[in-house]
This record gives C-alpha cells, sequence and structure tokens, in this order.
C-alpha cells in the first residue's frame, strides 16, 4: 500500500515514516520545507534501509499536488503539513488559514479527484480549549483560544461535512495531547528554527549550555505544585498510533476523533526533575508570570483510542527524556543542511 504523508518531513511526520517503512508501506512525502529540512528524510532512509519518495511541493500549489497522484497508486493520505506556532498564528491569522484550512481544502479536492477517499488528520487538544474537567474525553465541547486551534475545529468540521455528502469517504482525526522525545536511535528527533517555544526542546537547549535558564510559566496553577500539568506522549508512540488510525480508514467508512494521548498528567517541575534524572545535569529555572493564553490542566481520556484502534501509548516519561536527551547530544545543531532536490526517490 502507498501512503502520502504531507509534511513528512517534520517531527512527527518524520517519525511516522520510519514506522511506516518499518511496516512494508511505501511512502510518498510532500513537502515545502518550510519548517523542516531535507537531510533528515536521509535519515530515515538510513534508519529503515528503505525507499522513500519525496516532492517539495506547496500543499497550495493543486497542480504539482495533481501530478503526485497522477504519478503514484496512492491508497491513503495522512495529512501533518501545516502551520503550528499557536503564537504566529495570533500575529499571521490570514497565513494560517490560508496554509492549514485553504491547504486542506486543496488537498481533499486533488484526492476527490483521484478518488482517494481515506485520510488520516493530524489535529490537536488545542481543540478543547480551557477544559471543564480532566480527563478530557472526545465529546467534550470543542472551543478554541487561537486562531491555529481555530484551523484545527475548522478543518475536523470541513472533513465531518465531507463525509456527510459523501459517505464513502473514511477519515480519522487524531487529537495529539504533547508530543515529545525523539527516535531511539538519537537519529530524529524535534528542531525548531529559533528560540524554541515548547518545554522539551527549550530544556534540552538549556541542559546543553545552549540557553541560560528554563522560565516556568506560573507557579499558582490550581494543581498540586502550582505548574502546569500536561499529557506528554512520546512521539514514537504517537507515530504507531497513525497506522492504527490508517488500518481503521482502510477497514470502514466514517469519520472518528480519537484523543492521542497517556492519560497521565505531569507538571512542568515533574518533567524537570525527570529530565534532570535522564539527562544527569541541573536544569536551572525560575518561577515567572503564567504565558498568556495557557491552560492550566490537560491530559486525555485515550479509552477511545484503546477500544477502536486497539492503541495504548507504553513509552513512559523517563524513555521520552532520555530519547530526547540523546537526540539533543547527537545533533547539537540540529539537523544538517543539505540542498533539496525538488523530487527524488532514494
Ligand atoms: P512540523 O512543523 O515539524 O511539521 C510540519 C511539516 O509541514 C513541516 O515539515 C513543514 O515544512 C511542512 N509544511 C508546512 N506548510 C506546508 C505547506 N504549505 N505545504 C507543504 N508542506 C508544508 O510540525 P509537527 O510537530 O510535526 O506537526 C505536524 C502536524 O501535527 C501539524 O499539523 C501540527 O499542527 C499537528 N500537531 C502538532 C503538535 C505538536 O506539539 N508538535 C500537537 C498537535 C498537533
Ligand atoms: C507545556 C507546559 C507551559 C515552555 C502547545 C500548543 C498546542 C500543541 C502542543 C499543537 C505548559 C510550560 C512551556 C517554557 C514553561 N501544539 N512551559 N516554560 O502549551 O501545552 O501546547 O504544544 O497543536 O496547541 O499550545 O505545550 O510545551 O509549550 O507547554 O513553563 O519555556 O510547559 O506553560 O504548562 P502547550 P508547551
Amino acid at each position: 500500500m502507498a501512503i502520502l504523508v504531507t509534511g513528512g518531513s517534520g517531527y512527527i511526520g518524520s517519525h511516522t515514516c520510519v514506522e511506516l517503512l518499518n511496516a512494508g508501506y511505501e511512502v510518498v512525502v510532500v513537502d515545502n520545507l518550510s519548517n523542516s529540512k531535507f537531510g533528515l528524510l536521509k535519515r530515515v532512509r538510513d534508519i529503515t534501509a528503505n525507499d522513500i519518495k519525496f516532492y517539495k511541493i506547496d500543499i497550495l500549489d493543486r497542480d504539482a499536488l495533481d501530478k503526485v497522484f497522477s504519478e503514484n497508486k496512492i491508497d491513503a493520505v495522512i495529512h501533518f503539513a501545516g502551520l503550528k506556532a499557536v503564537g504566529d498564528s495570533v500575529q499571521d491569522p490570514l497565513r494560517y488559514y490560508k496554509t492549514n484550512v485553504a491547504g486542506t481544502i486543496t488537498l481533499c479536492e486533488v484526492m476527490q479527484k483521484h478518488g482517494v477517499k481515506q485520510m488520516v488528520f493530524s489535529s490537536s487538544a488545542t481543540v478543547y480549549g480551557v477544559p471543564e474537567k480532566v480527563p478530557i474525553t472526545e465529546e467534550f465541547p470543542l472551543e478554541a483560544m487561537s486562531p491555529y486551534g481555530n484551523n484545527k475545529i475548522m478543518i475536523e468540521k470541513i472533513l465531518s461535512d465531507l463525509y456527510a455528502s459523501d459517505q464513502t469517504w473514511s477519515i480519522v482525526l487524531l487529537r495529539y495531547f504533547n508530543p515529545i522525545g525523539a527516535h531511539s536511535s538519537g537519529q530524529l528527533g524535534e528542531d525548531p528554527s529559533g528560540v524554541p517555544n515548547n518545554l522539551m526542546p527549550y530544556m534540552t537547549k538549556v541542559a546543553a549550555g545552549k540557553l541560560k535558564e528554563l522560565k516556568v510559566f506560573g507557579g499558582n496553577y490550581p494543581t498540586y505544585d502550582g505548574t502546569g500539568v500536561r499529557d506528554y506522549i512520546h512521539v514514537v508512540d504517537l507515530a504507531l498510533g497513525h497506522l492504527k488510525a490508517l488500518e481503521k480508514v482502510g477497514s470502514s467508512a466514517g469519520v472518528n476523533a480519537y484523543n492521542l494521548g497517556t492519560g497521565k498528567g505531569y507538571s512542568v517541575l515533574e518533567l524537570i526533575r525527570a529530565f534532570e534524572k535522564a539527562s544527569e545535569r541541573e536544569i536551572p529555572y525560575m518561577i515567572v508570570e503564567r504565558r498568556l493564553g495557557d491552560i492550566g490542566i490537560s491530559y486525555a481520556d485515550p479509552t477511545k483510542a484503546k477500544k477502536e484502534l486497539q492503541w495504548v501509548a507504553s513509552r513512559g516519561i523517563e524513555e521520552m527524556c532520555v530519547d530526547a536527551w540523546r537526540w539533543q547530544l547527537n545533533n547539537p545543531d540540529g539537523y544538517e543542511y543539505i540542498e533539496d532536490p525538488k523530487e527524488i526517490k532514494f
């Protein structure tokens, strides 16, 4: 089976490509490399010793996408491509609506034209806004707090309407909680450009001495130590969730949303302690004001994914920290730059 992976050279996409190739799928990646580097796909190839096909394409480019579907017999699409920085989405909402919402519509139109109607979409726990209680189930109301969150809700609605109009579509909406960690080979990991916004990549840079100290955003949340609580999930567990979702879209039509999380919440201070243990380094930190738009507690009820996808996250917080640290040690400056070809099979 051939799977088209949009955004396949990104953080979650690259880990998913590894698992797809290991499971025997053929993989075709499209990515415009706006937030990733081509060199990463070479590493995917090295880890799996399998061929991978790559097109440097923007998902808004209908003709280019059309060519990909004409040249390859695609069975299903995993759609990661998009912009993901919450703060940027507030600054530049039009760019976010265009890439994320219009990009998904363009992709669906091209899929429809080629009769490909199986899709796994990267949604986010951000669609739940401020949850009334935890754990969060898929039935909770959707209420975004940023243009990025609105993008995800809109796309979910568009995909649901698409299914309602044509019940031969089969769509899985995966609502990721907080993906962290890296591939155990130390070859793949998170490589944000500039100063990281998220906790784990920021902390790894502090441990490596590249940033001075971690600012802990808020010490007075109603949590047991006052710091924010999240459901951190190992990126490889998340990647494996996509393989289970593919089985689902391959076996029955419909549109279904699933939480991908561990079901356990950890505070910022707990994650710092776990990371200090894994890295054997001290993380200097200071508790500062809450970050605007942050919520106190978020963690998943992953029961539906367990029941209907037969998926559970098996890697714990220690493994997430050990793998994230190995990635940082092996790649102090992230991925190397390699001039990218427009199309390649290697
Ligand atoms: P990422 O930025 O590493 O990967 C996204 C990829 O999409 C990048 O390689 C980028 O170059 C590509 N891309 C962006 N715009 C494109 C366009 N117009 N055409 C083609 N390619 C384009 O991000 P990620 O963390 O791997 O996230 C993947 C998906 O998962 C995104 O949709 C994101 O919103 C979603 N998600 C991520 C998280 C998280 O914390 N990382 C949480 C929830 C949901
Ligand atoms: C985790 C915890 C912070 C940085 C974001 C997006 C969300 C989703 C996942 C895409 C919080 C605290 C953080 C720092 C800190 N992405 N923190 N100091 O905010 O839960 O989710 O990524 O869909 O949409 O909003 O993740 O890693 O930024 O924060 O204290 O320097 O760490 O306050 O409690 P978040 P995060």
